[in-house]
């Protein structure tokens, strides 16, 4: 695992930077996308690229880490909707060429083996981009998830639904209860994971990711068994490393 500690604007351009040689070296490769604010400054990165420097993304495709169960498909929080307005939208993917989970399948299980086989078939995640909970999940495997899980329904921790009440008005009731997330066997079938972390609140989760005993209670913990995983963290998410 490399742990790079530098500022935010910096690690937004270090995570930029790999995925546009990925996609510099296969235009077809599969990018792994991640919701929240962690990746934002990436997107936007990515996004003054298509811009200004033809970076293409004419011939990849994408899977999203996660997605809630039971917002409307209009619902501006529906992480679709969110990765449509924050990246999607901004460069040149193909139509269909960005997936995430169905949260409003009627099968459920079925949408998550379905969401499986999908990423099988485009052959899995080149770059897998993720940020991390205050209480250590990546995608939506909260602590005491399966190191060995797969794509399946969740239910959010009272932390998680806390920390993301922002983005519904800070009105708690309308943060959904559950949710559909990659497993973190899933995440770690991905090539490379690059995870960003910001802020003091993330200091904890990023010492006990990248200092801690490996542990379904602290999820992320799991990347220390991947072979190629890169840490982008500011100082204030650095501030508990050893
Ligand atoms: C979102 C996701 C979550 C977030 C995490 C951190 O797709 O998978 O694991 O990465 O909750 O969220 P932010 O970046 O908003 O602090």
């Amino acid at each position: 695992m490399e742990v790079v500690i530098a500022p935010a604007e910096e690690l937004a351009r270090l995570a930029a930077d790999t995925i546009e040689e990925r996609l510099r070296a296969r235009p077809e490769s599969v990018l792994g996308l991640a919701t929240g604010s962690s990746p934002l400054k990436v997107y936007d990165e990515l996004a003054r690229r298509h811009a200004e420097e033809g970076l293409s993304f004419a011939r990849a495709r994408a899977f999203m880490l996660d997605e809630y169960v039971g917002l409307a498909a209009d619902h501006p929080e529906r992480y679709r909707n969110v990765i449509e307005k924050e990246i999607a939208s901004r460069v040149d993917f193909a139509p269909d060429a960005v997936r995430g989970p169905d949260g409003l399948a009627d099968d459920l299980v079925a949408a998550c083996a379905d969401y499986e086989a999908a990423i099988a078939d485009a052959g899995g995640v080149d770059v897998q981009i993720l940020g991390i909970g205050t209480d250590g999940h990546i995608a939506f495997n909260e602590p005491g998830s399966s190191l060995a899980s797969r794509t399946r329904i969740k239910t959010l921790t009272a932390q998680t639904r806390e920390d993301n009440a922002r983005f519904f008005g800070d009105d708690l009731d309308q943060v959904p209860q559950h949710c559909l997330t990659q497993g973190l066997a899933t995440i770690m079938s991905a090539k490379h994971l690059v995870l960003l972390a910001t802020g003091k609140g993330k200091a904890e989760a990023v010492h006990q990711l990248v200092e801690g005993p490996i542990s379904a209670m602290w999820p992320g913990t799991i990347m220390q068994m991947h072979p190629h995983a890169t840490v982008l963290v500011d100082d204030a998410a650095a501030s508990r490393l050893q």
